[in-house]
């Protein structure tokens, strides 16, 4: 048989039962995206029911980004997931959360911002007022004509000149990060409280019971490392005999050659004593010598 198929099939072997097979998959959008695993999928891969939780739905735009949109249209760019924590930082896709403020009132999200909620009232105002404010944002990246202004409804308006302004609307529950312009959203999920089992150091996954939603913790796939050292040594031991018989087999052929050699350099060197001799020994005694030497003549010549 075939060693290297033999040792494929040790390989393969290996592999499987070092369980990198029957594991959740985690997976990424970027190289150096963030991983994305229970209790998030990738909403076009399929990995099996058990390991994602329902609403946690992630996916990869064109240019590589981790997009989470939820359930109000709001889309962003996920740069971190600590699922230990059980928390996501993220950021407006275009630089600019507020052109999405609108849809993020709603209610009713898996996902609550870490930096609390505050109600605004919004303005459109013809002139730029003063800076230096903490009640009052310009919201800049939204642009003109006009200059869009948040105040927090805990401010008294009215002692706020606001004769160049028209009141657009009222938005209750905003994250206030929004409003402060970082471009930046820290995010927690409470439900499911998959980063208890991340902090006992291991993953997390949904339970195979079909009446309702549990978890589970489990032990967390071994690392490359790991995994390495399991697979090393029997594809070392395979290595060895497949070396150990090239060895021999090289050896048999050399000492096979080697053995022929030496038959041919010992009749050579019979020939060579024998026509020595042949004057004085065999001068006139033709026929013992005669058929010897012719056969060993053969012998020689078809070496
Ligand atoms: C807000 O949500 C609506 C419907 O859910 C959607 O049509 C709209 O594009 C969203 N607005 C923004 C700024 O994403
Ligand atoms: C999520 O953040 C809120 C606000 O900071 C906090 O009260 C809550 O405990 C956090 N939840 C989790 C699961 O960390
Ligand atoms: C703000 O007011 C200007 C006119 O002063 C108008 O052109 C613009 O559309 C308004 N912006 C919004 C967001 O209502
Ligand atoms: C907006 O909120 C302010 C302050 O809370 C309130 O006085 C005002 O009546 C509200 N306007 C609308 C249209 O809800
Ligand atoms: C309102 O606009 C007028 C003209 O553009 C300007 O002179 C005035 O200072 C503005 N008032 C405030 C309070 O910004
Ligand atoms: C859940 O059940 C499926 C088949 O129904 C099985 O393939 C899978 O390994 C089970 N997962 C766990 C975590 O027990």
């Amino acid at each position: 048989m075939d060693l290297s198929l033999v040792a494929l099939f040790m390989l393969v072997l290996v592999v499987h039962g070092a369980g990198l097979d029957d594991q959740c998959p985690v997976e990424r959008c970027a190289k150096d995206g963030p991983a994305v695993r229970f209790p998030f999928k990738l909403k076009d891969n399929k990995p099996p029911d058990h390991c994602s939780y329902p609403g946690f739905e992630l996916s990869c735009t064109d240019t590589k980004q981790t997009l989470l949109e939820l359930p109000t249209s709001v889309k962003l760019y996920v740069d971190k997931i600590d699922y230990a924590l059980q928390l996501i930082i993220a950021r407006g896709p275009d630089e600019c959360l507020p052109k999405q403020l609108r849809n993020f009132s709603s209610h009713g999200s898996l996902f609550e911002s870490t930096m609390g909620l505050s109600d605004y009232s919004f303005f459109n105002c013809t002139s730029r007022k003063e800076d230096g404010y903490n009640n009052y944002w310009y919201l800049d990246c939204l642009g003109g004509p006009g200059y869009s202004y948040a105040y927090t409804s805990d401010y008294s308006i009215s002692s706020t000149d606001l004769t160049n302004c028209t009141k657009l609307y009222n938005l209750s529950s905003v994250p206030s990060e929004i409003i402060e312009l970082k471009n930046i959203l820290h995010l927690n999920w409470s439900t499911p409280d998959s980063g208890h089992c991340e902090r006992l150091g291991q993953f997390c996954r949904r339970k195979n019971s079909s009446a309702r939603i549990e978890i589970e913790c489990y032990d967390k796939p071994k690392s490359e490392e790991e995994i390495w050292k399991k697979i090393v040594p029997p594809v070392a031991a395979v290595g060895s005999v497949v070396l150990l018989l090239v060895i021999f087999a090289a050896y048999r052929v050399y000492s096979i050659d080697k053995a022929a050699r030496e038959n041919q350099k010992r009749i050579e060197t019979f020939l060579a004593d024998y026509k020595a001799f042949k004057p004085t020994r065999y001068m006139n005694a033709n026929l013992p010598g005669r058929p010897l030497l012719h056969a060993l003549e053969v012998i020689s010549e078809a070496e």
